[in-house]
């Protein structure tokens, strides 16, 4: 892993699981200090705890980020703790299903908060951050499906495909503070969340719906199976450490080859 997080200061959102809980462990692996900030506190304190027991680089900040006022305060507690912002990974997603016939002002209201305000909420307070100590990565999590389409998930790939201009425009808008802003767009990765929902869908264990899942090999990507959440965040901690130092506006498919 070495080094290449040594010295920097990361904050994940969306960080008590899933792609969120990969990235907060690379990062650590690679030498970083990193705030874990999510909805779900306890979810948070058990990553921590899991990580890096006793230690301390590692904290554990719960907030609902589609509050700006949360957002300014995750941010301003990890300054407080570690000193400084050099990464900023917004990883926290949700999603809601249907045609665009079922939604409704609470489904967009919900999706839009979370997909797209709160990677706005929390940029807006860790570009000052940033700026401050010469310069940072934001690392905005989409989806394969901001490009590709499918049925059934108009308002999730609407809000992943809004974060893929928002990353465009901040990447032109703090290029002259030395602040890099990228896009990675996942494909399906075995989560929790997707595992627990099949296992309660079918009425089977979360344990076989995990072992179908890997067996699977899902109808879209190339490579034939979901992706592991470590292979999203290996993308992540590229984007968020200097071996990206020339990488900026930049849309990157991990998506075993879904978008081809
Ligand atoms: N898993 C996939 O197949 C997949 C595919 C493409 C894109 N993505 C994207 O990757 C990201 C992570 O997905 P995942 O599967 O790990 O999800 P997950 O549901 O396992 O984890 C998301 C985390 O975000 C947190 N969160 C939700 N709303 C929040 C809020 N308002 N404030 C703070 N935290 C909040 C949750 O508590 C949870 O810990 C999401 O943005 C998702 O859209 C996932």
């Amino acid at each position: 892993m070495g080094e290449r997080m040594a010295g920097k200061v990361a904050l994940v959102t969306g960080g008590g699981g899933g792609i969120g809980e990969a990235t907060v462990r690379l990062f650590y692996e690679a030498g970083g200090r990193v705030a874990v900030v999510d909805r779900d506190g306890e979810a948070a304190d058990a990553v921590v705890k899991s990580i890096d027991p006793g230690g301390d680089r590692l904290v554990a900040i719960s907030a609902d980020l589609t509050d700006e006022a949360e957002a300014k305060r995750a941010v301003g507690e990890t300054v407080e703790r570690f000193g400084r912002l050099d990464a900023l990974a917004n990883v926290a997603g949700v999603r809601v299903w249907g045609p665009i016939t079922d939604a409704t002002p609470e489904s967009w209201s919900f999706i839009v908060g979370v997909n797209l305000l709160a990677v706005a909420y929390c940029s807006k307070f860790a570009v000052p951050a940033m700026a401050r100590t010469g310069g940072g990565s934001i690392v905005n999590v989409s989806s394969a499906n901001a490009i590709v389409g499918r049925k059934n998930m108009a308002q999730y790939d609407a809000t992943k495909n809004a974060v893929l201009a928002l990353t465009r425009a901040m990447a032109c808008d703090h290029a002259e503070q030395g602040i890099r802003v990228n896009a990675v767009c996942p494909g399906p990765t075995l989560t929790m969340y997707h595992v627990r929902r099949r296992a309660a869908a079918r009425g089977i264990s979360v344990e076989q719906a995990e072992a179908e899942m890997r067996a699977d090999g899902a109808s879209g990507p190339l490579l034939k199976r979901m992706a592991e959440p470590r292979e999203i965040a290996y993308a992540i901690l590229y984007l968020a450490c200097d071996e990206s130092s020339y990488v900026t506006g930049a849309t990157f498919m991990i998506d075993g080859g879904l978008s081809v």
